[in-house]
């Protein structure tokens, strides 16, 4: 079996050879009458234009696989059509000439000529537009004498000098929404919030710089090679930590360079320009830091910096003893508390009123019970509240709906009489309870 992959690179050396075959063959049509030279002008045709053919099926397979591996695959759509269509033109001509060797005539001679013409349209083309993906739009024009120049010269291109160094009151880095955009689509649904593979986030600036269990910096600002996040885009394929793990394709290699080079010139996230990074107490900062040591998820909520979030539900069931001791002095700042899918001592449930400023609280796939819930009745904030997967019933959703704040029920794969779901949605309009199917939304009713 042939490892088409591997070779894919081939197709930027071999794809010489049938341009170069395909030239000769014109200069032998023009410079060698086919009147006065008929043997020699048909052998040499005939062997030129099969080679041609040959090693441009050879150029367009292994383009075909570079484009697979390496390429965005719509943005070299042009690239790929125009090649095509230059194989299609190029079959063409050899079975006209052909059939003008068998049969030279008017029809067999002119459809030769049209396909060859053809051809040579479609190479030009592909050329060009092979040109635009290793080199830019700019490829051409930069080479025209400035007069020529249709406009004026932009930086893109090269891109080798990383020319927006982000200084003073600069515009935003010119990198950062696209190197943000590649993190987000490849890398975030293994390193947010919900999933920290590694111990490591990259949704969160500090934590991304940080980086994970390997205990290496994330992201250094300006050095891409001490980055633990290049040297992991960069390992082999089929290395142990390869990123992202090598079931998923791997990232082309312009969008590594993207990230190179983002990093390079300081590594903003987008929303860093008003620095609200700056303004972290760096108290909380180093409470949050010792707790991530215990294996814990905490952080700043979205939307504030000096309210703090604490996940709680993929480190193994933690010693709660120890975790209430250190989330205490954070007791006026913890809102958001994930403490879902963990089998929690009883202690747990009545300790969760030290925590009167929860506004979020995770419980599904917990062990939570009717009773406990009689103990939420302090939280005057808590408007969100999962139950989901729990031996919580009727009476216990009826005390959480006695909540005032709640806005937000989950209550997926509870034991419930539709009668009486029915029911407590009528008498609760204004919460959304949510959740039996993931489908079955129940929005709030306008009042
Ligand atoms: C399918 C899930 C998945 C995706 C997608 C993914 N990763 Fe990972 N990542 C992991 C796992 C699992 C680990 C931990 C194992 C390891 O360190 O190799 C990890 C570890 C890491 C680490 C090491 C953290 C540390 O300090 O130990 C970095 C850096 C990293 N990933 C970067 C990335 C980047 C950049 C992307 C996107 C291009 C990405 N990952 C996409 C699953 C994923």
């Amino acid at each position: 079996m042939i490892d088409w992959h591997s070779l894919g690179a081939l197709h930027l050396v071999l794809l010489h050879v049938p341009i170069g075959l395909f030239v000769g063959v014109l200069a032998l049509e023009l410079a060698l009458s086919r009147e006065k030279h008929q043997e020699a002008h048909d052998d040499a045709i005939g062997i030129l234009l099969p080679l041609c053919l040959l090693t441009s099926i050879l150029t367009v397979r292994f383009g075909y696989a570079l484009g697979e591996t390496d390429y965005d695959w719509d943005a070299i759509a042009d690239h790929r059509n125009a090649g095509y269509v230059f194989l299609g033109a190029l079959t063409l001509a050899l079975f006209s000439f052909w059939w003008s060797r068998w049969r030279p005539n008017m029809w067999s001679g002119g459809v030769y000529a049209i396909s060859l013409v053809a051809s040579l349209i479609a190479l030009i083309l592909t050329g060009h537009f092979g040109g635009v993906i290793t080199h830019g739009e700019d490829a051409l024009t930069d080479a025209l004498p400035e007069f020529m120049k249709t406009k004026p010269s932009a930086t893109t291109g090269g891109g080798d000098t990383p020319d927006g160094v982000v200084s003073g009151s600069e515009p935003a880095n010119p990198y950062m929404d696209e190197a943000y955009a590649i993190l987000e689509k490849s890398c975030i649904e293994c390193h947010g919030l919900d999933k920290r593979k590694g111990g490591y986030r990259l949704d969160v600036p500090r934590l991304a710089r940080v980086g994970g269990e390997s205990n290496k910096p994330g992201i250094v600002s300006g050095e891409p090679d001490a980055s633990e996040l290049i040297h992991r885009i960069m390992l082999p394929r089929d290395a142990e930590g390869a990123m992202p793990p090598n079931k998923k394709p791997a990232l082309p290699s312009e969008q590594i360079d993207m990230l190179r080079l983002w990093i390079e010139t300081g590594a903003p996230f987008p929303g860093e320009e008003n620095k609200a990074e700056a303004k972290l107490d760096p108290e909380i900062v180093k409470q949050l830091e010792a707790l991530r040591e215990l294996g814990w998820a905490t952080d700043f909520t979205p939307w504030s910096s000096s309210k703090v979030l604490v996940n709680l539900s993929q480190a193994e069931l933690p010693d709660w003893k120890l975790c209430h001791a250190k989330l205490l002095p954070l007791s006026s700042k913890l809102v958001w508390l994930n403490a879902a899918n963990q089998v929690w001592p009883p202690e747990f449930y009545t300790d969760l009123k030290d925590f009167p400023q929860l506004q979020r609280l995770h419980l599904e796939h917990s062990n939570v019970t009717d009773a406990d819930l009689v103990q939420l009745a302090s939280f005057k904030q808590l408007n969100y509240l999962n139950l989901a997967s729990t031996k919580v019933t009727l009476s216990g959703l009826k005390t959480a709906l006695t909540l005032p704040a709640l806005t937000e029920l989950f209550i997926h794969n509870l034991d419930l009489k539709p009668k009486d779901l029915k029911q407590i949605r009528v008498e609760h309009p204004n919460v959304a309870i949510i959740g039996q199917s993931t489908q079955e939304v129940n929005k709030p009713k306008e009042k």
